[in-house]
């Protein structure tokens, strides 16, 4: 077996892995490896922006109390308050990148407002193709500094005496490889793809969280998938992501007879939270209706939402009609590999940042556009982390662990991918019956049971996909039965309300053993 050496291994190329991988650069030999080609991220397609409060007339408090208002106070109040004041400052360092953030005719910054903020703050480029333009950029800027490693799928994490000492991987030639590092970054993203209805891209399976689980590291609150509420969805099928900036520009959520659907529900209607939106969608549709996001009152639509004009002319929909056919789509774990501030997991030497991480700064409901952000800051933390770790221990060296290489095929039935997502979403979706939970906790176990006792190494890489949808699925389902109250984006019909008094905490899980 091949053994490849770094300083910091990095798996994953969203914006929280390239950020890290850049202030990393020029000081670490970084290594960086993606199951697929790098600009294929949750990052790339982020449409909407980096919420910040950059604009002299809002304050850092603003956004910080919309932030824990969207999230339903769930929230670890130190490292959001962290994060939010830090934010003009990471904007301000993306322009001296040369991200070229839109602007308005006095030059000042172009900022969008989108569900649960009170205020404009969404800096955004390229219209609608924000997560684009700062990915190109971030590459640029270490396209020569780094190696990065395209269709390279990491199996699992190398815990060495308790330390995490690198990934065992196959390349695209299905050859196995150890990447050995002193520190290891999982910026894998979260599990969007556990679902038939998603923004996220369909490789989304939530890997790093099972890889993470199998090393024995802490996860939180994986019970709180955020539902996007608008997705296209045309001819039976979601087409892409339709950004809550439109709504922040005025568009309104109607039913078949042009009624809104948001009148009375909440006082910020259209732009109330994503969780409030996302169910008062999900009711509607229950009831037979369809939804429609009237776009009639935006002028210049495909000026300032190029991307989406995009997706709406490969779906073949007609945009003259100016009324766009959605449904709620998954879309953010807001739960992860549980973290501190600066980036460090429960095994030493095993980072977490982005989506894959849980940082505490979502609460139960994400507020729109501040998961660029958390890549940023949390990828900015565990840079300066990893430097000044490295600086006082100096370089240490670990013994090759034995690791069992076979190329042998195992045979075992499994679930495909496309019904790990039905019941994921019949069972595990915005609204979540007991009966049901129960009903997807004995499917998964049914089939972890058999697959759980074989090597990873031993799987192909669909076999191995399945096993990490499956184990993830479990996970959220086990902590969506352990929440016996509704908060954020976990709803159960038998306990429809939040339960302040018992249910602050959260549901920490860590592999053969459960606590709070
Ligand atoms: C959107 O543009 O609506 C998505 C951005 C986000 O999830 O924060």
């Amino acid at each position: 077996m091949e053994t490849i050496k770094a300083d910091v291994l990095i798996i994953g190329s969203g914006i929280a892995g390239l950020y890290a991988a850049k202030l990393l650069s020029n000081k670490k030999k970084v290594i960086l490896i993606t199951k697929s080609n790098v600009t294929h991220s949750n990052s790339y397609l982020a449409q909407g922006g980096i919420a910040a409060s950059i604009y002299e007339k809002d304050h850092w408090k603003n956004h910080y109390l919309d932030t824990l208002t969207a999230g339903n106070f769930h929230h670890i109040e130190e490292a959001t308050e962290l994060m939010i004041k830090h934010a003009p400052d990471l904007i301000k360092e993306l322009i001296q990148l040369g991200v070229p953030f839109d602007r308005q005719e006095n030059g000042s910054l172009s900022l969008g407002r989108e569900g649960g903020h009170h205020k404009r703050r969404i800096v955004h480029a390229g219209g609608d193709a924000t997560g684009k333009n700062v990915i190109n950029h971030l590459l640029k800027s270490i396209e020569n500094e780094i190696r990065i490693d395209e269709q390279v799928t990491a199996y699992d994490l190398v815990i060495f005496e308790g330390h995490c000492v690198g990934a065992i991987a196959k390349n695209r030639k299905d050859e196995t490889i150890f990447y050995q590092a002193q520190h290891t970054i999982m910026a894998t993203g979260g599990a969007g793809g556990l679902y038939p209805v998603t923004s996220n891209s369909p490789t989304i399976t939530g890997d790093g969280l099972a890889m993470a689980y199998r090393a024995g590291a802490e996860l939180a609150d994986l019970e709180f998938m955020q539902f996007h509420p608008t997705v296209l969805f045309y001819d039976g099928k979601a087409h892409g992501l339709i950004s809550e900036a439109v709504r922040g520009e005025g568009a309104k959520l109607v039913n078949q007879d042009g009624i809104s659907i948001m009148e009375g529900i909440h006082p910020l209607k259209d732009l109330a939270p994503r969780d409030v939106v996302a169910r008062q969608i999900y009711d509607v549709m229950n009831q037979g209706d369809q939804v429609f996001l009237d776009i009639s009152m935006i002028k210049d639509f495909s000026k300032r939402f190029p991307s989406i004009t995009q997706i709406c002319i490969e779906s073949g929909l007609d945009l003259q009609i100016q009324l766009l056919p959605i449904s709620p789509a998954a879309h953010f774990l807001m739960g992860g590999i549980k973290t501190n501030s600066s980036g460090e997991t429960s095994i030493p030497r095993l980072y977490a940042i982005g989506e894959t991480a849980f940082t505490g700064v979502h609460g139960s409901n994400r507020l729109a556009s501040n998961s660029l952000l958390e890549g940023l800051f949390f990828a900015k933390q565990t840079a300066e982390s990893i430097l000044l770790k490295i600086d006082i221990e100096g370089e240490p060296l670990f013994p090759f662990p034995f690791i069992h290489e076979s190329n042998q095929q195992i045979e075992i039935s499994l679930p495909s991918q496309e019904e790990i997502r039905e019941i994921m979403l019949k069972y595990v979706g915005i609204v979540r019956t007991p009966e049901g939970l129960t009903f997807a906790k004995q499917w998964f176990e049914s089939f972890l049971s058999t697959i759980n006792v074989i090597k990873t190494i031993l799987l192909t890489k669909d076999q191995l996909t399945r096993l990490n949808m499956l184990t993830v699925g479990w996970l959220m389902i086990t902590s969506a039965l352990e929440r016996k109250e509704s908060r954020g984006a976990h709803f159960r019909t038998d306990f429809p309300n939040e339960d302040e008094l018992n249910w602050r905490k959260r549901y920490i899980v860590r592999r053969r053993e459960t606590n709070e």
